[in-house]
């Protein structure tokens, strides 16, 4: 399963790229503008910076317009994924942008039906959002276990489930059982899947022995 993180933040892009975690990102309009600044730098930075797919996401909301964004976006570099929204206008662009070589990633899904429209324009990623449903008392996760069967059902669909909206460690895992493609996280969350208070009392646990060892032995060093 690949992971993206799911912000426009460059600190924490850095941080978790160097621990060598990150296949790839993803924005939204609502990400740039929780960073505030001029998107026009935060787009250069990150798709400098990671190597993987950088989707970026289109604000028009007709045809035109999203593919003459799509393209301009497309200009920060040869990994940008463009984001498109599930529309009637979002789907044309995604079927233009596919066939032109420029992929596509169809954002805001909420249903199965909404999944299969994407794959069949020819997205290469679609974004279930499931923490939103999870927010209204629907289960994301039955969402991405219905796609990641209808998908393995005709396997002439490409289109890989990047599972968005992500809230907390637990869906990750459901989503690694199901066989989703990618998940994309907030730092938040991809930080609380390093920790483990074992881990921490363990590690406390080990440096106290070694200051026992080094009162008896003042010159050893590992
Ligand atoms: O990638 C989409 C994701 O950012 C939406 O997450 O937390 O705003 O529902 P959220």
């Amino acid at each position: 399963m690949k992971i993206f993180l799911d912000t426009a933040n460059l600190e924490s892009i850095k941080k978790f790229n160097d621990m060598g975690l990150l296949d790839g990102i993803t924005t939204n309009p609502s990400l740039m503008s929780k960073e505030g600044g001029n998107p026009k730098n935060a787009m250069e930075e990150i798709t400098k910076i990671i190597k993987g797919d950088v989707s970026l996401e289109v604000v028009s909301t007709e045809y035109s317009g999203m593919m003459e964004e799509g393209k301009r976006l497309r200009e920060y570099g040869d990994n940008v994924v463009v984001k498109v929204p599930m529309t009637p206008d979002g789907l044309k662009a995604c079927k233009s942008l596919s066939s032109e070589g420029i992929p596509v990633n169809v954002t805001l899904i909420f249903s199965a039906n909404q999944a299969l429209l994407a794959a069949k324009s020819g997205a290469k990623y679609v974004s279930p959002f499931i923490g939103r449903l999870d927010d209204i008392g629907q289960d994301g996760m039955n969402l991405i276990k219905d796609i990641k069967e209808i998908f393995k059902n005709y396997p002439d669909f490409k289109t890989q489930i990047l599972v968005a909206s992500i809230r907390h460690p637990l869906h990750v895992i459901d989503a690694a059982k199901i066989g989703a493609d990618v998940v994309t996280l907030p730092p938040v969350v991809l930080d609380k899947m390093m920790q483990h208070p074992l881990t921490k009392i363990g590690l406390e646990n080990f440096l106290i022995d070694w200051e026992k060892l080094k009162d008896k032995n003042p010159d050893i060093q590992i």
